[in-house]
């Protein structure tokens, strides 16, 4: 099985009597509440996802990410996992207790550095602009205060009003794929309901692996994109209808969309890589948003680092469409059709015009039974 990203599958999840010792230390601790990406970011370190980190990460490691795509020992990590402070002040050396937003005990945090870091340094960094219009500089311009740092542990797992038994940690795919006797395995990240486009790609993946993992991202996203919650009828309805049962999976990948795009790609792929997968699906505009990025940036940063140093082999996408003149999806790598209009293509905003409107896009572009949950879910506003 393909090793986590850094060596060793991390755990920070507490159990036993350490769990009880942790508690007990909790209750007189200072507390500081998690906003939702943190609580994600918090659970993906704790199950490991996110390893090597153990922790939020600390100023070295931050400053490392933002100007060399790396952590301060060298490892390839492309974004920034931080915890902010939210304007209180601790003291270093000592145990937080993590809460979310409705006071619950999630875990603790031993601080070991509070410090302050340049938002628009940050920014440039992680997701190439400073723009304040960028959903991942709003995250920013919203924190209040510095960041914390240290290793954390996690004494209450976050739950969820939805996909719970689709909640598989690392060590649980790894379990599974073993179990099926997958040896190649490749994930689909997605943060959309799976259209022809998507179906496509991960097909042409499922060729030449032994197993798919679809891995939805469902944390945080930006208003206008589909609830997790929605999108989750739409891939289960489309695994039962048009997927081979034996050779494909769906479980769900908790973590915040941060609309990093290259930077994000790579983020994507090496915690697949935790959770087990050798192989990553990057098609076009990966994680992308508005026009920050290029087209294939997120397939051509792959290129920019050393042999070895990312384990997992990204599988590169062309934009792929309904070729009129073969019947068939295609790309332009492989379509018979070279005039526009034999070449089906849709926009986001075109799509959803539809939906809300009660109309099918067409079966070229979308599943009819996934239109449906869609047209449904806009009528009953599960997407407002
Ligand atoms: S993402 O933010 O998760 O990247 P989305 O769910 O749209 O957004 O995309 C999931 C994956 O499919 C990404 O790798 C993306 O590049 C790829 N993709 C989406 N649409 C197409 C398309 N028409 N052609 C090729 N790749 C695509």
């Amino acid at each position: 099985m393909i090793p986590a990203h850094g060596g060793r599958l991390i755990n920070r999840i507490a159990s036993g009597e350490q769990r009880e010792e942790l508690l007990a230390a909790a209750k007189s601790a200072p507390t500081l509440t998690l906003n939702a990406r943190e609580i994600s970011d918090f659970e993906m370190i704790a199950t490991g996802a996110m390893s090597p980190l153990e922790g939020f990460m600390s100023s070295a490691d931050l400053d490392s990410v933002v100007k060399n795509c790396r952590l301060a020992n060298g490892v390839v990590w492309p974004l920034p996992v931080t915890l902010s402070s939210k304007g209180g002040s601790y003291e270093v050396g000592s145990t937080i207790a993590l809460n979310n937003e409705n006071g619950d005990l999630l875990g603790i945090l031993n601080l070991e550095e509070a410090y302050e870091y340049d938002k628009d340094t940050e920014a440039q960094g992680a997701l190439g602009t400073t723009d304040d219009a960028h959903p991942g500089k709003q995250y920013l311009n919203k924190l209040t205060g510095g960041y914390l740092a240290g290793p954390i542990c996690l004494l209450n797992m976050p739950t969820y009003d939805f996909a719970n038994d689709r909640r598989l940690t690392p060590r649980e795919t790894r379990i599974l794929f073993k179990t099926k006797g997958w040896k190649t395995i490749v994930a689909f990240q997605t943060r959309n309901p799976i259209h022809r486009a998507h179906e496509y790609l991960t097909k042409c993946a499922l060729e030449i692996v032994d197993g798919l993992l679809i891995h939805p991202l469902v944390g945080e996203t930006k208003g206008d994109d589909i609830p997790a919650k929605v999108r989750m009828d739409c891939y289960t309805t489309l695994l039962d209808n048009y997927y081979p049962s034996d050779r494909a999976a769906l479980a769900v990948y908790p973590q915040a969309m941060r609309y990093a795009g290259p930077r994000e790609a790579i983020f994507h792929a090496l915690l697949r890589q935790n959770y087990g997968c050798t192989h990553f699906i990057v098609g076009r505009d990966h994680a992308g948003v508005g026009d920050y990025y290029g087209t294939y940036d997120a397939q051509e940063i792959f290129g920019t680092f050393g042999q070895g140093e990312i384990a997992i082999t990204p599988l590169m996408f062309e934009h792929s469409f309904w070729d009129k003149v073969a019947g068939a999806m295609a790309s332009g790598k492989t379509a018979a059709a070279t005039k526009p209009e034999d070449k089906i293509f849709l926009s986001g905003t075109k799509v959803r015009e539809m939906l809300v409107n009660g109309e099918r896009p067409p079966v070229e572009f979308t599943r009819p039974e996934v239109a449906d949950i869609l047209i449904n879910a806009m009528a009953t506003k599960t997407t407002v």
